[in-house]
């Protein structure tokens, strides 16, 4: 799959640009380069299989000129950013299996007493993956319905579950995929893959799909995890694991920020282990509740 990344540059004219792009010809054969000097930004775009950032950089410095990468640009096109996840995803599926083993997360079991204690019957989980979540759900008597974008992780999950789940294959910035509403919603790890645009709009989404009294929960990864920091900052405390695959880390004030208008009602600190057969320490979440009244 091909990559592109963005630079910002002071490349005044078609000259300076001409000189640019061929130097940078000698040394990334094959990349398909271009500026846009109408751009405030004097914008420099290069696709190529790899576009090694530093380097591109690091050479246009030494011919003088200035240059600093975009990295928010990359996400830009939404759509190229879901056939992204969806590859990203599918792939690790394909790969891997069931990656994380067949036990339910913590926040699946602490989500399940507290849909028990509100009465919840039918839940809606958006990112359901193979469905290890799903059990300790189906085992309380809820009906379940599932949005996932890996179609490999839907055909694993069909060989556990018969049709008392539902799991509509698509993504979650594309919701509503119906007009049902749900007394309860469970998520946990997907929230936090979205860009801030498309957790903006997956909140709204999955809170006017809520039933009033009905309570979502999600689970999403925490700036005190171990693993915050790993890999290239794509955007504020967002951090690229691969082409499609990026992690938005949460302090309280980004939960605040993000579930305040939807019924926020607490959030605390739970650990997940990385999976059951690793030696992995265990990640930090927020479990983030929140009810409409
Ligand atoms: C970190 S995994 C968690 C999976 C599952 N919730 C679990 O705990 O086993 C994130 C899941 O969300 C799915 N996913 C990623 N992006 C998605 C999107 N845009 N729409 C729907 N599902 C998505 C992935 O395929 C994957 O199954």
């Amino acid at each position: 799959m091909e990559r592109v990344e963005i630079f910002k540059t002071n490349v005044r004219d078609q000259q300076e640009a001409d000189l640019v792009t061929n130097l940078l010809l000698i040394n990334l054969a094959g990349s398909r380069i271009n500026f846009d000097l109408t751009d405030r930004e004097k914008i420099l775009r290069i696709e190529n299989l790899n576009v090694p950032t530093e380097k591109i950089t690091a050479l246009l410095e030494g011919a003088g000129f200035f240059c600093k990468l975009i990295p928010d640009r990359v996400c830009d096109a939404l759509e190229e950013s879901v056939q992204h996840m969806h590859d990203f995803w599918e792939s690790g599926f394909v790969n891997n299996q069931m990656m994380w083993g067949a036990a339910p997360t913590n926040s699946a079991k602490r989500a399940n007493h507290i849909f028990l204690q509100g009465g919840v019957r039918d839940v809606l989980i958006p990112g359901f993956g193979y469905g290890r979540n799903a059990s300790v759900f189906l085992n309380s008597g809820m009906r379940i319905t599932g949005i996932e974008i890996s179609e490999t992780a839907i055909k694993i999950a069909e060989q556990h579950f018969n049709a008392e789940v539902r799991i509509i294959h698509g993504s979650v910035t594309d919701m509503p995929f119906d007009e049902n509403l749900y007394e309860g919603i469970f998520c946990y790890g997907l929230l936090y893959l979205l860009n801030g645009e498309q957790r903006k709009k997956m909140v709204a989404d999955c809170y006017n799909q809520l039933k009033p009294g009905g309570t979502m929960i999600f689970s999403v990864i925490a700036k005190k995890s171990h693993n915050y920091g790993k890999g290239r900052e794509v955007a504020k405390d967002t951090f690229e694991i691969g082409k499609g695959g990026q992690l938005f880390f949460y302090d309280a004030a980004a939960v605040e920020g993000e579930f305040e208008a939807y019924g926020l009602r607490s959030y605390v600190e739970i650990a997940e282990p990385g999976s059951a057969s690793s030696h992995v320490p265990a990640f930090t979440f927020f479990f983030v509740e929140c009810r409409k009244d």
